[in-house]
């Protein structure tokens, strides 16, 4: 069984993630979407609060799995048993970054392959910032992110 984790800080999670993730178990046998716990990150969400959206997102998919990890990616990979990362790239932008990790990871753990996939066009406009900016202005963001996370955005936001 071929099983691919999908790792990212999804603060929020948005439709482009979900848009990597359905395409990723066409690809794979099972996707495992891996919270990255930095306590040293601040986020909007805690940990706990990113996986539970997830878990809701997911609920009736068997081929999706939702689980957080501490530390270094790698480590959590051989833990899980597989070498592979996938990752979405939405812009070139992102091409410097996301080479820059997949290189490094490399280095630390040799058999580790990271896979890319080129997040679909409809989605490659949208980035965590723009929707907390978008939400903290009281603007929709029902085209970018699923509605719980835009509901628990709104509590967070505009409850300051
Ligand atoms: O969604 P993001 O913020 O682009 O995800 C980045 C993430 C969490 C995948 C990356 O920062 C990560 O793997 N962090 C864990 C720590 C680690 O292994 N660092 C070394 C690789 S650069």
């Amino acid at each position: 069984m071929k099983v691919a984790i999908y790792p990212g800080s999804f603060d929020p999670f948005t439709y482009g993630h979900k848009n990597i993730i359905e395409r990723g178990v066409q690809v794979f046998d099972r996707v495992i979407v891996a919270v990255a716990h930095n306590t040293s990150k601040k986020t909007v969400f805690s940990v706990e609060e990113r996986v539970q959206i997830l878990n809701e997102v997911f609920k009736d998919r068997d081929d999706v799995q939702v689980d957080y990890f501490e530390g270094l990616l790698v480590e959590y990979i051989k833990r899980m048993g597989t070498n592979i990362v996938l990752r979405g790239m939405r812009t070139v932008s992102d091409f410097e970054f996301e080479m820059q990790m997949a290189l490094a990871n490399k280095t630390l753990s040799s058999e580790l392959e990271t896979v890319f996939m080129v997040t679909d066009s409809e989605f490659s406009h949208i980035s965590s910032s723009v929707i907390k900016e978008v939400i903290s202005l009281n603007g929709s963001a029902s085209h970018m992110v699923p509605e719980i996370v835009e509901k628990r955005l709104r509590e967070k936001l505009l409850k300051r």
